[in-house]
């Protein structure tokens, strides 16, 4: 890892697009990209085809150091556990729910932690997470928080499934994104808030398009 290599940090809860935002600056750029959110996806899908204890601590971060984790550098949002291909299931509400759970076992993330430190190379890197600029790169040049309400962030995740012909309810959907907010933003180690750095964006009543042109004039603000 080089200290030297600037990092844009894009963290915030689920369904407020930084996915979409981060891997945008990255192409832009021509940085590297570390979705954070596939490594704890990934680990719980893990930890379900193993078996292993959810309350065992250690073994969930034996299983994390372990694990034979290849992204794809052609194919964006391909993700390979142990030679497997694990895109869809990784993207399904279980592979949603087990992250959230892994994500608040202390032992995983440390374990976790060298991983997406190594994704920090030059020229560039655009991490997207929930503790990116607070934990992991706490020295990143720009932290963006991305915000929005539970109520419009479930609306565009149905939206999403619908246009994918995927049945969903909205309630449904509303009521589980806010048990994993609680999750992600109240457990003791790395929870869901922003850095006293970061500049917070709220995109309730923001368009796509709106959202990526005031995040991208941060980024050439803080670049330049
Ligand atoms: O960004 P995402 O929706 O793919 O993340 C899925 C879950 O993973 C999220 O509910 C909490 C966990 N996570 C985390 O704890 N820390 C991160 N840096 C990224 C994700």
């Amino acid at each position: 890892m080089d200290s030297s290599v600037p990092v844009i940090a894009v963290d915030g809860p689920s369904g407020t697009g930084k996915g979409t935002i981060a891997a945008h600056i990255a192409q832009t750029l021509g940085f590297h990209l570390l979705d954070s959110g596939a490594l704890y996806r990934i680990l719980g899908i893990a930890v379900l085809k193993s078996g292993t204890d959810l309350n065992d601590g250690p073994a969930v971060a034996e299983l994390a150091s372990s694990l034979d984790i290849a992204f794809s550098p052609t194919e964006p949002g391909v993700v390979l556990l142990n030679g497997e291909d694990v895109s869809v299931q990784i993207r399904t509400d279980e592979g949603s729910d087990m992250a959230s759970r892994v994500g608040a076992i202390p032992e995983a993330r440390q374990a976790l932690m060298q991983r997406q430190l190594d994704f920090r190379k030059s020229p560039g890197l655009v991490a997207d997470g929930r503790d990116m600029g607070t934990v992991v790169f706490p020295d990143a040049l720009l932290k963006i928080y991305l915000t929005a309400s539970p109520e419009e962030r479930a609306r565009r995740r149905y939206k999403q499934l619908i246009d994918k012909g995927i049945g969903a309810i909205l309630p449904a959907l509303l009521q589980d994104l806010k048990e994993r907010d609680a999750r992600d933003s109240e457990r003791k180690i790395s929870p869901l808030i922003p850095a006293s750095d970061a500049i917070v964006l709220d995109t309730t009543e923001l368009s796509e398009e709106q959202v990526t042109e005031r995040v991208m004039k941060l980024v050439h603000t803080a670049l330049n």
